[in-house]
């Protein structure tokens, strides 16, 4: 049967990405000493803890810091909120090491909640933490791969055959919606009533910033009004944040699952840790895990002030504590998960990433399922969500970034396609919607993603098609912000790219310099730094950058982080300056595409015109800038 060859061969792909995240892991651990790992970011040495904490869920939540030694970065920088790390300990501890997630991230300290039990006592001597990949989320693909593989005569096995292309998806006569957001437009509408309409998939195509993410809001409103249940999903933390952010004003009853860690600081509220805190029930929770406190205390500190005590205390005695400590924790944690259960039932909408799907929270029972980002997800990760629900609709763009895969043969091998692809392909086009209208470029800006990516189709919403910089308050009309693009042309200028053995990635020092330059002049004329972004394709040129400027509220980051975002300008650095002509990945048209629709109103590209000439559609970039009048030369940066 032709279904189960297509899941088996999804199943080897991952198996080879698992075994490749691994072998990427440990490389990186045995390729680089204890001095590199901590250059990188993936490595603090010489930590002082300050506090351990008892927190959330009867987490143990330690606090780490370490002196400024004068560094050009903060010591975390590579790390963030929600990454999984390993604590080492000092000698004499015990336990030596210990997982947890990172909860909080500041310039020179970080709080990690522990997955098991901290130490006793704070430890003298220094503790270091290790960045960690994690398993979980191929454990979850793997189980959800034979469900939807074995699934018989069911809602699933349905979807599967239609994913599949052994059957076609239905439509009913939906009745005619009433909409929510009154302001959608005719291409919005649109992709709800096609939505509504199917009774098994839908997909809405939507190039950047055209309201995928405020059309699948809608299609779930309108599916709760209809007394069904939602779950909806993306790939990454900060999408399902940007989906919650929307939902959470439409006064539906809404919870997200996933560390709280992970959640935006300012929607917290959303998530069902602080959901299930804010329940009155809790207190009891509070009072039997103060109890355990007190009496884990008593045993320590008892051991602290005379070690004869704790050793005079008979071995019953010990194991009877112990035994108690332990029956607290189930109790508390039971009553904790009765809490959470119920939250989640009565929710209309649960939201999580694909991979933070936890089977013990959610059960398959929910009418639809909306992804967003879909063309983000690998098609394993996406069959998570969809074992769980009886619908899905898919909210994606196929001209923006795919997943990222580490291993290549895996990624040859068809881990690449996304399932948002393939369906691009199989479903008939009644159930494929395109949103046209944007509402974040200055039509200039748009002009030429529109002609090369999505046939010249795209409409600037009269709101900001043309929106310049020095239209915001405090900001001067000059050169640059008057303009809505800018290219500036490096050719000549003897700024060389060079290749980063560390981070195994490119650099270009005097295209960064020019950056900087330009990114003053933008604040010399009143932008604030919160409203720039410096964006390049190369991680190395990206924390070149981070060491030349720090401006508090100025993001400097790589394109392929920065998908889905968007800033009032930004500046672009391409960084490839060669005599070959070679461009690496720029030749990902995905990439060029996603890094020149981030800006609303002023886009500068930084670029050599000679190197990144040679590829056709730079070379009509080039050509694009030349009839804006935009093209200018680094020269006139080259004094002053
Ligand atoms: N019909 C509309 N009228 C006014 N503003 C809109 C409309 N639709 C979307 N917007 C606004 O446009 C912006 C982009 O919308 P949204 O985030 O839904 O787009 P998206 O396609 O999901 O973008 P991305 O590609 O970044 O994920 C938001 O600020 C949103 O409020
Ligand atoms: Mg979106």
């Amino acid at each position: 049967m032709a279904g189960k060859e297509h899941f088996e061969r999804l199943q080897a792909l991952i198996d080879l990405e698992r075994e490749a995240e691994k072998a990427e892991n440990l490389r990186e651990l045995r390729k680089f000493p204890v001095s590199q790992r901590e250059a990188l970011g993936k490595t603090v040495t010489g930590l002082t803890m300050n506090a351990i904490e008892g927190g959330m869920g009867g987490m143990t939540m330690v606090v780490l810091s370490r002196k400024p030694k004068g560094e050009e970065l903060s010591p975390f920088h590579a790390m963030n909120a929600g990454d999984n790390v390993l604590l080492s300990l000092p000698p004499g501890c015990e336990p030596r090491s210990a997982e947890g997630t990172l909860y909080k991230v500041e310039e020179y300290g970080v709080t990690v909640a522990l997955n098991g039990p901290g130490p006793d006592a704070e430890p003298r001597g220094s503790c270091q933490i290790d960045l960690l990949g994690s398993d979980a989320t191929y454990q979850r693909m793997r189980k959800a791969l034979v469900t939807a593989s074995e699934s018989r005569r069911s809602r699933l096995s349905t979807l599967r055959e239609i994913f599949l292309g052994e059957t076609s998806p239905t439509r009913a006569r939906a009745p005619k919606p009433v909409f929510f957001n009154d302001r959608l437009n005719e291409y919005q509408r649109d992709a709800v009533k096609s939505a509504l309409a199917a009774d098994d998939v839908a997909l809405v195509h939507g190039p950047p910033g055209t309201g995928k993410t405020t059309v699948l809001v809608e299609i779930v409103r309108q599916s709760v009004s209809r007394g069904e249940r939602v779950l909806a999903t993306a790939p990454s933390n900060i999408a399902v944040d940007n989906i919650l952010e929307k939902l959470l004003d439409t006064g539906l009853r809404v919870v997200r699952l996933g560390h709280p860690a992970r959640t935006l600081e300012s929607l917290r509220h959303g998530n069902l840790a602080l959901q299930t805190e804010a329940d009155p029930v809790y207190e009891q929770v509070r009072e039997i895990d103060a109890a355990r406190e007190r009496l884990i205390h008593r045993v320590s500190r008892t051991g602290g002030r005379d070690r004869g005590i704790r050793a005079q205390m008979g071995y019953d005695e010990k194991h009877s504590r112990e035994r108690e400590v332990g029956r607290l924790w189930r109790e508390a944690r039971d009553l904790e998960f009765e809490i959470q259960r119920r939250i989640i039932a009565s929710a209309h909408v649960v939201l999580a990433t694909h991979a933070g799907m936890s089977k013990r929270h959610v059960k398959g029972d929910f009418d639809l399922v909306v992804l967003d980002e879909a063309s983000q997800a690998t098609e394993p990760l996406s069959w998570v969500p969809l074992t769980l629900a009886k619908k899905a609709v898919f909210a994606g763009d196929a001209n923006q970034l795919p997943p990222t895969i580490y291993s290549k043969e895996a990624a040859e091998g068809g881990l690449a396609v996304t399932l948002f692809d393939r369906l691009k392909d199989l479903l008939p086009a009644n159930a494929q919607t395109l949103l046209r209208v944007q509402y974040r470029m200055h039509e200039s800006i748009m002009e030429f993603p529109s002609e090369q990516f999505y046939a010249g189709k795209l409409i600037a919403h009269e709101s900001v098609a043309h929106h310049t910089a020095d239209e915001l308050p405090g900001v001067a009309a000059t050169p640059l912000t008057s303009k809505p693009v800018t290219y500036v042309d490096t050719a000549g200028a003897g700024f060389d790219e060079a290749w980063n053995d560390l981070l195994e990635s490119r650099e270009n020092k005097g295209e960064a310099e020019l950056a900087v330059k330009i990114l003053y002049e933008l604040l010399a004329a009143g932008l604030k730094p919160r409203d720039v972004a410096i964006l390049t394709p190369y991680v190395a040129q990206a924390k070149l950058l981070k060491t030349l400027v720090r401006e508090p509220g100025l993001e400097i980051g790589s394109v392929d982080g920065f998908q889905g975002r968007e800033k009032e300008a930004v500046i672009v650095s391409l960084v490839r300056s060669n005599e070959g002509g070679q461009i690496g990945f720029l030749g990902d048209m995905r990439r060029l595409n996603v890094a020149i629709t981030r800006a609303r109103r002023c886009l500068i590209v930084i670029g050599d015109g000679v190197t990144i000439g040679r590829h056709p559609v730079y070379a009509q970039f080039v050509a694009h800038a030349d009839a804006l009048d935009a093209h200018r030369s680094s020269y006139e940066w080259h004094h002053g």
